[in-house]
């Protein structure tokens, strides 16, 4: 199947009806991805506030408003079902849930609720993340996620998310990346993929394969209709020739012990931006020919085919949904490009058997990308001054390629 037909940008999509619609199976989830700190804006009890504003702080460019999701969200799912999205992937931040150790906020849950209710009342379907990189700053001052009590905490917080999950929520997304979290358990931040990424930590990597399986049991003994699962990054890593057992030890620690961790769930989230080739030493090879994007990592739209491949190698039964795929450019039209390259990977890769129930693209809407505001994932760009959204070709374009949906909306994944 063919989608380039379709890259024209928004206005030639119109005039053709919906050339690419049966890419995709009927019920496929068709949606957009956003995180809670990176759009929200004000999230004045979070660890990542705190970081910002210190004096001689690390985090080059603050995220303050961010792009006010916290207030502007209804105009924002309007966008998303107006391009025809069906699914819509939003985060839950804890610290606004419980800005104060055992202090949870009502009012906070009610508008979480809101959100997830105003989706379903446009036709999307939420996917609720529960932790997207920020911790109460009260919970990382204890110690993070190493602290003893780590697990019985979240599991507090999850508890406290009853009305929400309980609404009308569809897929819970424990924890965003927990290898990128085990990998940066100092807050160093993201953005390592263009020097390769770091081993994760040992002891994070164990504490978030626990967390998320008590999380796991925990929403499905009190909320029996949810399907629950986590958002592995995943970045195609292709072996040299002679490098396959090089490639093992590389993937191992840092996506492939947190996929396996994901057996008995009912879905795995796979989140890939990028790829690279390993040598047989193990390092990276660096190509300085290839197109880079706004974050410096190679632009690779197959990687996501790629990646999806192992993952099912991995992960054999549970189904696959892609969270996160996108890309960082100021130019839409090679947005549109990468998304072409890699939705084709993607159903090449099904073609082959791969299990794959969704496809989410990061991001609705340009965002503040963990202490830089330069590079732009969005589908519509947003005036930093006003927060007025204004709609990319790339919108139209993607929303136009939504699978036919099933009407009994507890078919898929
Ligand atoms: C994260 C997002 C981030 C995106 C692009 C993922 O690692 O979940 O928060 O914005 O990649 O870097």
């Amino acid at each position: 199947m063919d989608v380039s037909r379709s890259v024209t940008g928004a206005r030639a999509v119109h005039a053709e009806p919906r050339p690419c619609a049966a890419l995709f199976p009927p019920g496929f989830l068709w949606g957009v991805a956003t995180g809670s700190h990176q759009t929200e804006g004000g999230n004045v009890a979070s660890d990542w506030w705190y970081r910002e504003n210190q004096p001689g702080t690390t985090v080059a460019e603050r995220c303050g408003d961010a792009v006010d999701g916290y207030h502007r969200w209804p105009e924002d799912l309007d966008l998303a079902a107006g391009a025809g999205f069906t699914d819509y992937r939003f985060g839950i931040e804890w610290s606004r849930v419980e800005p104060a150790d055992g202090h949870l906020s009502r009012a906070a849950v009610a508008h979480y609720r809101r959100v997830a209710e105003g989706a379903v009342a446009r036709g999307l379907r939420p996917l609720v993340t529960l932790h997207h990189f920020t911790l109460p700053l009260w919970f990382a001052a204890g110690g993070g996620w190493l602290r003893p009590d780590a697990t019985e905490r979240f599991l507090r917080y999850v508890d406290a998310l009853a009305p929400v999950l309980d609404a009308v929520v569809e897929h819970v997304e424990t924890i965003n990346e927990p290898n990128i979290v085990a990998m940066f358990p100092k807050l160093t931040g993201s953005g390592g993929l263009a020097r390769g990424m770091p081993v994760p930590d040992e002891a994070t990597t164990e504490v978030m394969i626990a967390v998320h399986r008590a999380a796991v049991a925990r929403l499905r003994a009190n909320h029996p209709g949810l399907r629950v699962g986590w958002g592995v990054s995943v970045q195609d890593y292709q072996a040299e020739p002679g490098a396959e057992a090089a490639l093992e030890a590389y993937a191992e620690p840092r996506d492939q012990v947190f996929l396996r961790a994901s057996a008995g769930d009912d879905f795995v989230g796979v989140q890939t931006y990028t790829g690279g080739r390993l040598r047989v030493d193990g390092s990276v090879v660096k190509n300085p020919a290839a197109e880079r994007t706004q974050t410096g990592w190679e632009f690779t739209p197959a990687a996501l085919g790629g990646a999806v491949r192992r993952v099912a190698r991995v992960v054999r039964d549970v189904p696959i949904i892609v969270t996160e795929n996108g890309v960082a450019t100021a130019d839409d039209t090679r947005r549109i490009a990468y998304t072409t390259g890699a939705l084709e990977s993607l159903r090449a890769a099904m073609d082959d058997g791969a299990d794959v129930r969704g496809y989410f693209h990061w991001s609705l809407l340009d965002n503040w990308e963990w202490g830089h505001w330069g590079p732009t994932f969005g589908l519509v760009a947003v005036d930093r001054t006003t927060f007025a959204r204004t709609p990319k070709p790339s919108l139209e374009w993607l929303g136009s390629l939504a699978p036919p949906q099933n009407p009994n909306r507890r078919e898929s994944a």
